[in-house]
């Protein structure tokens, strides 16, 4: 898949690290060589938000929480998003209260499913530390690492296989009706980090059935 993304920082750079050998992936920022430098780094490509807009089947929203809605402008607006899978990875927390920033109940990702109306919106990546996404193994006791998202129908294959391809378990929690629990659950894992927990401490998600890493 050719995956275009809004961002060239951590996240970002970790998950074109982890998709370069099997997808075509552009990073975009709005600083040129730093965004090159970022790119060169894990041997994508760079551009601006709207060639990395206009380059993917599949856009990653990778910028700070506060930059989602001026990137999308900047990426060229809701038409260029049409069609297309859009990945939110935003964690809208406060590091100051480690509540979510949407006082209304409703997620970031609703928020932006409802900016981009053509497009097939979903959450996932944000419930870990950029270190756990760099990690080669996403092993945790012997058991893959499960990687909770939401994603309407359109979205659903596309977003799990990109999740089986870091290495992790998808396991859709249901549409993005669900994804303000995502964000909720991220900040208490944010909250912890903060804290001083160790940047791979994450929640699992544990079946009997899970099958053990080969
Ligand atoms: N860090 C983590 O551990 C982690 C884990 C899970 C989820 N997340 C979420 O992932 C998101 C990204 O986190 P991060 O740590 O990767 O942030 P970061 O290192 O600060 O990177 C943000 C990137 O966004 C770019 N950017 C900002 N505005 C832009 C625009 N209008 N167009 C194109 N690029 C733009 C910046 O580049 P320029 O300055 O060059 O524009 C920068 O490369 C955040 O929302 C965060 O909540 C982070």
């Amino acid at each position: 898949m050719r995956i275009g993304m809004i961002g060239a920082g951590g996240m970002a750079k970790a998950l074109a690290g982890k998709w370069v050998d099997k997808h075509d992936v552009m990073l975009s920022g709005r600083n040129a060589p730093k965004t090159a430098d970022a790119a060169a780094s894990v041997g994508v490509s760079a551009g601006t938000a709207r060639e990395a807009a206009a380059f993917g089947e599949v856009i990653i929203l990778a910028t700070r929480y506060e930059d989602v809605f001026d990137a999308i402008d900047q990426a060229g607006g809701p038409d260029a998003f049409a069609g297309k899978v859009v990945v939110d990875i935003n964690n809208p927390v406060s590091v100051e209260s480690f509540l979510t920033t949407r006082d209304d109940g409703r997620s970031l990702t609703q928020a932006i499913a409802e900016a981009l109306p053509d497009a097939q919106v979903g959450k996932a990546f944000n419930m870990a530390q950029v270190a756990v996404w760099q990690d080669p193994e996403m092993s945790y006791d012997g058991r893959r690492m499960v990687t909770l998202y939401t994603a309407d129908d359109a979205a659903d294959s596309t977003i799990g296989a990109l999740i089986a391809d870091v290495g992790a378990e998808p396991l859709r929690l249901g549409g993005n009706e669900h994804a303000y629990q995502l964000e909720a659950a991220a900040a208490i894992v944010i909250k912890f980090l903060f804290a001083g927990a160790d940047p791979h401490t994450i929640f699992n998600f544990i079946r009997p059935e899970t099958k053990p890493v080969r």
